[in-house]
C-alpha cells in the first residue's frame, strides 16, 4: 500500500474516534466503522455515540431506558450488548426491543428486566404486548368518529323509518275508517 494510502487510513481512524465519548473508548475497525466499549461506566443514560459506530457494548451500566430512535442515526451499528442493566420494561422499552429483535434476536433472552412488577426478571424477548403496556396510545381520534357518525345516521334512518310507518298507519286508519 503506497504511504499515502496508509496515511489516509491512519486520519479516516483518527476522525473517527476523535468523536468517541468521553465515557467510552472507541477503536477503529480496519473493516471502516467503530467499536465502542462503554461497559461497566455506570451510565444512566446513553452518551452521544459517534456515527460510525458498528458495535456498541453497554454491558454493566445502569440502564434503565433507551429512548426511542436512538440508533436511528446510526446506520453502520450492527451488534449491540445491552446485557447487566437494570432496564425497566414497560412501552418506553418497545424501541429496543424491537431493535434487537430485527438485527440480534438471540440477544433479547439475555436482556433481563428490573422492573415493573409485570416484567421484573425477565428476558426483554418474552415480554408480550400485554406485558410491555401499551402506553395509553390510542386510535387517532379521525378512525373513532366514523364510527360515532355511523351510529347515529343509523338512529336518524331508524326514527324516520318508524315515522313513515306511523304515518303509513294513520293514513290507512283514516282510509278504513
Ligand atoms: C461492572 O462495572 C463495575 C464498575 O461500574 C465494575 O466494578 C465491575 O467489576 C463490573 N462487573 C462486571 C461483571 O464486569
Ligand atoms: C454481552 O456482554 C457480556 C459482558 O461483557 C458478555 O458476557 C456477553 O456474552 C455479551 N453478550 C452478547 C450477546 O454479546
Amino acid at each position: 500500500m503506497p504511504a499515502w494510502g496508509a496515511l489516509l487510513l491512519l486520519w479516516a481512524a483518527a476522525e473517527a474516534v476523535k468523536d468517541c465519548p468521553a465515557e467510552c473508548t472507541c477503536q477503529a475497525l480496519e473493516t471502516m466503522g467503530l467499536w465502542v466499549d462503554c461497559r461497566g461506566r455506570g451510565l444512566t443514560a446513553l452518551p452521544a455515540l459517534p456515527v460510525h459506530t458498528r458495535h456498541l457494548l453497554l454491558a454493566n451500566n445502569s440502564l434503565s431506558s433507551v429512548p426511542p430512535g436512538a440508533f436511528d442515526h446510526l446506520p453502520q451499528l450492527q451488534t449491540l450488548n445491552v446485557t447487566q442493566n437494570p432496564w425497566h420494561c414497560d412501552c418506553g422499552l418497545t424501541y429496543l426491543r424491537l431493535w434487537l429483535e430485527d438485527r440480534t434476536p438471540e440477544a433479547l433472552l439475555h436482556v433481563h428486566c428490573a422492573s415493573p412488577a409485570l416484567a421484573d426478571a425477565r428476558p426483554l424477548g418474552q415480554l408480550t404486548g400485554y406485558r410491555l403496556g401499551s402506553c395509553g396510545w390510542q386510535l387517532p381520534a379521525s378512525w373513532t368518529y366514523p364510527g360515532l357518525w355511523w351510529d347515529v345516521l343509523l338512529v336518524v334512518v331508524a326514527t324516520l323509518g318508524l315515522a313513515l310507518l306511523a304515518c303509513l298507519l294513520c293514513t290507512a286508519t283514516e282510509i278504513f275508517d
